[in-house]
């Protein structure tokens, strides 16, 4: 078996959707932007890219990694799109890794691409009439216990209850998450990840994006405890807008080769993709679903939680990451080290990319190591993956 490597990423800076910066960008150009520049950072020849896999889960089916490649100067990458809803990224990545490592393919560009502000409303025939009704592809049939449209319910109190967290236990890991992304961004800590987007605004005028714009410095436990939960006629309901992910707006990709491909092509291997696993459960457990993916993955790569040096565990809602750590016994200290989903924001397709990346980085400064990338997918999914950055 080969050994999958990855030699560049880049990511957009990560939007509000709607209100914020990347409001008319789709996910066509910010896939575009992160492709090219991803094998742009790799030093390599296009024409030896193999394939490009991009998560999408928004736009409603339609090859956008096709796009992304033509568009990136990738014009003999093929380029197919995966959908593992909020996984999708990271699936995407998963494949990839895959076809590498049974030596498929040598080089594959990976990663996902997401605009909430501008994803498509559908409509369809409604079946039994020749009525057209609003559509949105349904994860999972209805239920009361797992609603089929609101992840609060279905992901954010379910795992709440579930492992007896606490209002102020969520707003606490809030409030933490975006005093770590803070930091991060003070300290440059993303600088090196981000590709800038040069944003045309509706007067004609331009501006470059190069910061996540998602993070509250002024958030705080009193601000968060006055927010009103998201379903007030449940009794104890504690998920509200403070403690659960944005809607956002990013793409994000990694350029991973086969480690033979590196070394004779003089590309410095920034991670290892060691292993990684996709699991199913029920609905109304997809916030818990991590917890199976997790052991499943480290098992996979031959390790223990004690031998991970950095988590990154997305924050769909606190309470996903914080039941892992109590669940799994995790030490929440190295969890979400730089921010997640309640701060950062959850582009759900390119999540699964941004924290494999931010990951790398964070542990390259660190003189490598072992991490692990997870999370929850609507429908009741999780995916993890364990990378290792060999120390310099
Ligand atoms: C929770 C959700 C419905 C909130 O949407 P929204 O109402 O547009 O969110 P906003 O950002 O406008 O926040 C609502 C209010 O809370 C405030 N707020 C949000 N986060 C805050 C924080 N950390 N600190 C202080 N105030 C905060 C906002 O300022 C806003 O106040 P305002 O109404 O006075 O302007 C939306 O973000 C959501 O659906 N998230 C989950 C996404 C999801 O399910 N993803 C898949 C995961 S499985």
């Amino acid at each position: 078996m080969h050994e999958a490597v990855i030699v560049s990423t880049a990511r957009t800076p990560v939007g509000t959707a709607i209100k914020g910066s990347l409001l008319d960008v789709d996910a066509f150009e910010l896939a575009t932007l992160v492709v090219g520049e991803a094998v742009r950072r790799a030093g390599i020849d296009p024409d030896v890219v193999d394939d490009v896999v991009l998560g999408e889960a928004l736009y409603g089916g339609g090859d956008i990694a096709r796009y992304a490649a033509i568009e990136a100067g990738l014009t003999n990458a093929p380029g197919v799109a995966h959908n593992r809803h909020c996984a999708s990224g990271m699936a995407a990545i998963q494949t990839a890794a895959a076809s590498i490592m049974t030596g498929m393919d040598r080089v594959v560009v990976a990663g996902g691409t997401n605009s909430s502000s501008t994803s498509p409303r559908a409509k369809r025939r409604k079946p039994g009439t020749d009525d057209v009704e609003d559509w949105y592809s349904p994860t999972h049939r209805n239920t009361p216990e797992a609603p089929n449209y609101d992840m609060s319910v279905t992901v954010g109190w379910n795992a709440a209850v579930k492992t007896g967290l606490s209002r102020e236990d969520l707003d606490a890991w809030a409030l933490r998450s975006h005093q770590r992304a803070v930091a991060g961004i003070d300290a440059g800590a993303f600088k090196e990840e981000i590709v800038p987007v040069e944003v045309t605004r509706r007067d004609g005028t331009t501006f470059s994006f190069d910061t996540d714009e998602h993070p509250r410095r002024d958030t705080s436990m009193e601000k968060l405890a006055k927010l009103r939960v998201l379903h007030p006629e449940i009794e104890g309901f504690s998920i509200t807008a403070g403690n659960a992910s944005g809607s956002n707006d990013g793409a994000g990709a990694v350029v991973l080769t086969s480690r033979e491909f590196a070394e004779a092509n003089g590309l410095e291997p920034l991670a290892i993709v060691r292993a990684w696993a996709s699991v199913g459960v029920p609905p109304a457990e997809t916030g818990l679903a991590p917890v199976k993916a997790i052991p499943k993955a480290l098992d996979r790569a031959g390790l223990s939680i004690q031998d991970i040096a950095l988590w990154e565990i997305n924050e769909a809602f606190a309470s996903v990451p914080a039941a892992a750590c109590q669940l799994l016994g995790i030490d929440d200290e190295i969890v979400n080290y730089l921010g997640s989903g309640c701060s950062l924001g959850h582009p759900i397709a390119m999540t699964g990319a941004r924290q494999i990346i931010t990951l790398t980085h964070e542990l390259r400064r660190r003189g490598g190591g072992k991490a692990v990338s997870a999370m929850c997918a609507g429908g009741g999914m999780a995916s993890a993956v364990v990378i290792e950055v060999p120390a310099p």
